[in-house]
């Protein structure tokens, strides 16, 4: 018997020693009104139908927000297919890059602001909405921006030209993000656009829209309207909508791609994911184990490529299991305006259901749960960082997204029985592998089906890097050269 498994009680033991006094962001850098409407064609239209948007770590309630009718969603791909044949799909892309660029320097300037309405309404700690979510989503435009008067190269010989109005439909997880990542390529490429944030998350958008009125951008280029799946499916379904992208779940992926069959209207489906992140045993040790919990326990797991199914070589799974969970223990779950705090808030009191679920489910069906010792917030919805042990590949637990803070473990012995487990999913967005060989990243990425393979990383975005899946994770690439391409059309 290995030392290892002599005192398994060793692991959870936490440094407990001291702990963190509160460091606590300040929310007085950012107004939320009380009530808010729809922006379309550059005005504020007052909202019909309306619900209320709550803060997930608190279930405060944050403000009014208006559900779009059929009439709204009218209004604004009106609003829209107006700004793109009076002017802005015939602006030089010179001009239109400078708006691109007055939106990313905006953002920087107010990113203090963003930061925290983002953590505020959505949950996520302010550590990454301040380190991540909002400098990507400025780079974002900044790199699109640089694009706007350069497609005549990018696609040599092909007369790139604008598709028209774009119905964008984003989800809650990366709210701000997923916006930039909608809308700067759109705009770049001389397209206007209706976007609907999601129901849960919809502040940083309307936010948003006070940055569109300081760039002056051209009224109905952008629009924005509230709502839940119904404004969705209203958008989608909207004749004068040319192109539709859609990142969120792959039911609904799924139908909007049964509903456009036969429309003409373009699309872009980013869905959902079940991550390999293997993890061979000439790698890094330690540093491997942060790049695990960096790959599932970021955003509370609510990532779609999160690496939420770890491979381990047999030979050190011992090891690195421990290493884990000691880890684990040092993960600090709690407000996520602290700065020094790790985990947030769970998104919804829906998501805490489906990640209670699906863990219930791990443990029926005899996998093995450890959680560190944590002391959630009585108020607002709360799930400690959980790892399965014991999983096997036809679990519900291996093979479904939980979308939550959960990692489920399984081993394997040859880089082809790796291969053969981790593209055993329907899914295919991305994987992740540590080794401290160049040669067998090289033959791993090429058999993974995974739209990114990151190697000795994880969780790693740049602008210039395309991103998107294979199989039930979606079609069409966002970022890079690749996401100009859905927003242009190439016929004469
Ligand atoms: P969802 O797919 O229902 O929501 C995403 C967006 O689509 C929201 O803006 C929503 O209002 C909109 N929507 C919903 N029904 C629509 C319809 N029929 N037509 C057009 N738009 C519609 O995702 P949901 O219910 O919030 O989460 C369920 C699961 O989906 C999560 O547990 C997670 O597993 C997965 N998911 C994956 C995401 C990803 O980034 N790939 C993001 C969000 C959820
Ligand atoms: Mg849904």
């Amino acid at each position: 018997m290995g030392e290892l498994d002599r005192r398994p009680e060793a692991a959870p033991a936490a440094p407990r020693e001291w702990a963190y006094a509160p460091a606590p962001e300040s929310r007085d850098v950012v107004r939320i009104a009380e009530r808010y409407g729809h922006f379309v064609g550059g005005e504020w239209l007052e909202a019909t139908e309306s619900y209320e948007t709550i803060s997930p770590s608190s279930e405060e309630p944050l403000a009014h927000v208006g559900q779009a009718t059929q009439q709204d969603v009218d209004g604004a791909v009106g609003a829209a297919r107006n700004a793109f044949a009076n002017g802005w799909s015939s602006l030089p892309g010179s001009e239109r890059a400078k708006y691109l660029f007055r939106i990313a320097r905006l953002l920087q300037e107010r990113a203090r602001e963003f930061a925290v309405l983002e953590s505020l309404n959505g949950g996520k700690p302010i550590k990454e909405s301040r380190d991540v979510d909002l400098p990507l989503a400025a780079a974002h435009f900044f790199y699109y921006a640089g694009w706007a008067d350069k497609l005549e190269y990018a696609f040599p010989n092909r007369r790139p030209r604008p598709v028209g109005v774009a119905g964008q439909i984003i989800p809650w997880n990366f709210p701000l993000l997923m916006l930039s990542w909608k809308i700067a390529p759109a705009l770049a490429c001389g397209n206007t656009v209706v976007l609907k944030p999601a129901e849960t998350t919809p502040l940083t958008a309307l936010l948003f829209c006070d940055v569109l009125r300081q760039a002056e951008l051209p009224p109905g280029v952008v629009n924005i309207v509230t709502g839940d799946g119904r404004t969705g499916a209203a958008i989608v379904d909207h004749p004068d909508v040319d192109k539709v992208a859609f990142t969120g779940s792959t039911e609904v992926g799924k139908a909007i791609q049964r509903q456009l069959a036969g429309s003409g209207k373009k699309l872009t489906l980013e869905l959902g994911g079940k991550a390999a992140n293997i993890v061979f045993d000439d790698c890094a040790l330690d540093q491997a184990v942060e790049g695990i919990v960096n790959g599932i326990y970021f955003n509370q797991g609510h990532v779609c490529c999160a690496g939420s199914r770890l491979f381990v070589q047999e030979s050190i799974y011992e090891p690195l299991v421990e290493k884990l969970k000691r880890r684990l223990t040092t993960l600090r779950v709690g407000d996520p305006l602290d700065k020094n705090t790790d985990v947030g808030a769970i998104n919804s009191a829906m998501q805490l259901d489906k990640i209670r679920e699906l863990v219930a489910a791990g443990e029926e069906e005899g996998a093995e749960i450890y959680q560190p010792p944590c002391r959630l917030p009585e108020k607002g919805y709360w799930f400690a960082p959980t790892v399965f042990t014991n999983v096997a590949q036809s679990y519900r637990i291996a093979q479904e997204e939980i979308f939550g803070p959960v990692l489920s473990v399984l081993t394997f012995r040859t880089p082809e029985e790796a291969v053969e487990k981790a593209n055993n999913t329907p899914y295919g967005l991305s994987a992740g592998v540590w080794t401290e060989k160049g040669s067998r990243i090289l033959w791993m990425a090429q058999r993974l089906r995974a739209g990114v393979v990151w190697a000795n990383t994880y969780n790693r975005f740049d602008p210039a890097s395309p991103f998107g899946g294979y199989k039930e994770s979606g079609f069409g690439r966002e970022g890079g050269l690749h996401g100009l391409e859905p927003y242009l059309r190439f016929d004469e």
